[in-house]
């Protein structure tokens, strides 16, 4: 009896402990991060990552490293479409942003950032938007910046509505136009209260987890230690219950003018794609020109030699000798590079 009860507690071990309908399920690594997941990883003290993704490839990727969120960030706006700050992105271009990176990413914990003005004049435009997020876009939770009392209050109204928030205080890109610009936030005593202050209220109001962007490390640490759920840190320091960067800045994709200009001093690249990608873009580009590519090896699809004759008699039959001229060369060019190639292989 007591082995069999071991026996099941074994197979129902990692069963999240919210499963209540389609039965008990066993968890495979390639199964969904859920909040359960996040806060039992918090409560051991175990770093929680997160990456941001827009699109289909960039969402594989994420999910394929296994990192625990994906953020579809409004950050879009600069990495993606070359904006100068987040405020241009619309609710509509984050929905197919969203729903992209759903078709890509099943197992990190998938957060949909409101853009400006999606969530600002009231609570219900705040939960319409956030249940958009969902319904729409394919997310499992959506975030917010900010912490101005009506910021409070639609988190709360998300959170009431069923949604699981994110809150985001300290630097807030989306409130450039009364921050004076892209400038780290919690740098003076008042400031640095203020942030504690807002991550805990936006505690209060349910948020599941805030982000850190661009506070001084004790700033940081004080209101990890303050808050109950966990702080994602950004330009943050290391006293952050996890961290996240924007997938184009940690990858090192924006060797481009205008992308070197917005990556931040606080990331660290993880790698010089943009290297790769420039170098493969000369590459293909030069070979085009000097008619290497496509040699036989790409060239896949052939006509079998009794066809062509015929191909090329209907051909003069049309009336078209130098498109019979041109085909019969190129046959007998392709066949000679491909016995080359076959013979050098
Ligand atoms: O939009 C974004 O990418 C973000 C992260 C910087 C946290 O909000």
């Amino acid at each position: 009896m007591r082995g069999l009860r071991q026996l099941a507690r074994r197979f129902l071990s990692n069963v999240p402990e919210n499963t209540v309908y389609g039965g008990p399920k066993p968890q495979s690594p390639s199964q969904r991060v859920t909040l359960a997941n996040l806060r039992q990883k918090h409560a051991r003290g175990e770093p929680i990552s997160m990456v941001t993704a827009y699109d289909y490839p960039s969402a594989v990727h994420v999910d394929q490293a296994g990192i625990d969120i994906c953020l579809v960030g409004d950050s879009a706006a600069m990495v993606v479409h070359g904006h100068d700050t987040t405020l241009p992105v619309t609710l509509d271009l984050m929905l197919s942003h969203c729903q992209a990176v759903a078709r890509g990413a099943t197992r990190p914990l998938l957060v949909g950032d409101l853009p400006f003005g999606s969530y600002e004049s009231s609570s219900n435009q705040a939960v319409d938007s956030a249940v958009r997020v969902l319904k729409e876009g394919g997310m499992d939770a959506i975030k917010l910046e900010g912490g101005a009392p009506s910021r409070i209050s639609a988190a709360g109204a998300i959170v009431e509505a069923g949604i699981a928030v994110m809150g985001h205080v300290g630097l807030t890109p989306q409130a450039i136009s009364v921050l004076g610009g892209f400038r780290p936030q919690g740098k003076n005593i008042s400031s640095a209260v203020k942030v504690v202050e807002t991550a805990l209220a936006l505690q209060e109001a349910g948020c599941f987890s805030v982000v850190l962007e661009c506070v001084p490390a004790p700033v940081a640490a004080a209101a990890t230690s303050a808050l109950q759920i966990p702080t994602i840190g950004i330009g943050a320091g290391p006293f952050c219950s996890g961290q996240v960067l924007v997938y184009h800045d940690l990858l090192g994709m924006l060797q481009h003018p205008h992308h070197a200009k917005v990556t931040p001093k606080f990331c660290k690249q993880y790698a010089r794609v943009g290297d790769v990608i420039n170098k493969a873009l000369l590459e293909y580009k030069q070979e085009v020109e000097s008619k290497t590519f496509p040699g036989s090896s790409h060239t896949p699809y052939k006509i079998a030699a009794k066809d062509v004759d015929g191909f090329l008699k209907e051909l003069q039959r049309l009336g078209l000798n130098d498109a019979a001229t041109a085909a019969a060369e190129a046959a007998a060019n392709i066949e000679s590079a491909s016995k080359q190639s076959s013979g050098s292989g």
